[in-house]
């Protein structure tokens, strides 16, 4: 196998066994902690070794890993992504029995996906539940990991203007078909065996449908890549990668993947929460760095905000900014928006431009076209608990939050060798606008 193969299959692999935001940090954890790093727990005092590698988990959905330096940092190199993806999320209670022939499950909607995408595909469920225990909770994740549920399109004899523009209803449209009759309690029964708990030790839950089409690489010469929940888990991926690979020894790698941002990021775990800057003061506190290092250190930090970006559609270039026209393996893409709604300006762009030239990694620009308001990502709600100098990027695809996604096959590794680059690299406030890029390759 090619690196580029063995990458995709390694990308595809975690994001098969990453139905959930919960599976997602699970696997970044292992893979963590595969290198040698230390899970560290929000609720004891730390007592951190220079040279070493730790992570924190909050809420088991969002992680923040970092390395130890030896000596104090005179900054931090951040690369932040999210684990969660647009869903639907079951309702307690869930069963739904309908014309006493069939049982489905009453779902509500978490994030913005494209609603069609998921008719008429095996889905399963995944998610946490919290189980009664002798002396309190536990959280444990679960995924049934089947062929289990189907959303049953209309038939277009019943509905002739389907194919004419269709709005969804949640509640009427959108409900899975878990079975006929005798599927009624069995989804309960199912999650409890998963769990490996009693039914009535069920306190409750976070359950999730997923997507079950497995993801794989396809074109003719094998140029794209399709798989559920690439937006963002091929950046969480990129992120970790990176991490692992580049070093510089002035300055602390972080690498924070959080949850919540297709619900805009205002939870206890959301890059609008305090975990980042909770995991950056609590070390400065263990190495003996007061309130004036703290924030000496991040005037010299930076952080890459990594959330998917969208490629010029074949089909509806109109769409698309009339001159910048991002395409899937040409790089990395650096978006802008003049309502920083991405958190990128000229002086991070310019930085991050620089450190991708050096890597040899080509880099395309983002911009929406001006009629339309496109999306947000985590990097200025980030910025509302920890200021530092941002740049918002992400990988070209197409079909941004439908069931299942298009990306370039050769960006993975784009994106890792940007990242890689970006640890290795100092990008030191020289006061007045100046910024001094050392680089330790
Ligand atoms: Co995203």
């Amino acid at each position: 196998m090619t690196a580029m193969n063995q990458t995709n299959r390694a990308l595809l692999d975690f994001i098969a066994h990453s139905p959930t935001a919960y599976h997602a940090a699970d696997n970044l954890a292992r893979r963590l902690a595969g290198e040698g790093y230390q899970e560290l727990s929000e609720g004891e005092k730390w007592a951190l070794e220079r040279g070493k590698g730790y992570f924190v988990r909050r809420n088991l959905s969002t992680l923040v890993a970092f390395r130890v330096p030896l000596e104090n940092p005179r900054g931090f190199q951040i690369t932040a992504a999210h684990s969660d993806s647009p869903a639907f999320k079951l309702k307690h209670a869930a069963d739904m029995a309908v014309d006493e022939h069939y049982t489905r499950l009453n779902v509500e909607k978490y994030g913005g996906m494209l609603c069609a995408t998921w008719l008429d595909r095996p889905l399963s469920v995944a998610g946490k539940v919290v189980v009664r225990t002798a002396g309190g909770v536990e959280s444990r994740l679960v995924d049934l990991d089947r062929d289990l549920l189907m959303i049953p399109n209309l038939a277009i004899h019943m509905d002739r203007t389907a194919n004419e523009g269709k709005a969804y209803s949640i509640q009427k449209d959108m409900l899975p078909l878990l079975g006929d009759e005798r599927a009624k309690g069995k989804l309960a029964a199912l999650v409890a065996q998963a769990a490996g708990a009693e039914e009535e030790d069920i306190l409750d839950a976070d359950l999730f449908l997923y997507c079950r089409t497995p993801g794989t690489v396809w074109g003719a010469e094998e140029e794209y890549l399709s798989s559920p929940r690439l937006d963002d888990l091929q950046c969480a991926f990129c992120c970790v990668e990176g991490f692992l690979q580049g070093d510089h020894p002035r300055t602390m790698p972080v690498c924070a993947v959080f949850d919540n941002e297709e619900v805009g990021s205002g939870t206890k775990q959301g890059a609008a929460s305090t975990v980042l800057s909770d995991v950056l003061q609590r070390v400065c506190r263990c190495l003996g760095m007061d309130g004036e290092d703290y924030l000496a250190a991040l005037a010299s930090s930076f952080m890459v905000s990594a959330d998917n970006a969208h490629a010029a559609h074949p089909n509806r270039l109109d769409v698309a900014d009339p001159t910048h026209h991002p395409h899937m393996n040409h790089g990395v893409v650096i978006k802008y928006s003049a309502n920083q709604k991405y958190a990128t300006d000229s002086v991070s762009g310019a930085i991050f431009r620089t450190i991708c030239r050096r890597a040899g990694v080509e880099v395309q620009t983002f911009h929406n076209h001006s009629d339309t308001l496109g999306g947000s990502t985590l990097g200025n709600l980030s910025n509302s608990q920890v200021s530092l100098n941002t740049v918002d990027i992400g990988l070209a695809q197409l079909a941004m939050h439908s069931a299942c996604e298009i990306a370039g096959a050769e960006d993975t590794q784009a994106m890792i060798a940007a990242l890689a680059a970006f640890y290795s690299t100092l990008v030191e406030d020289k006061g007045q606008g100046k910024y001094a890029l050392d680089s330790a390759r």
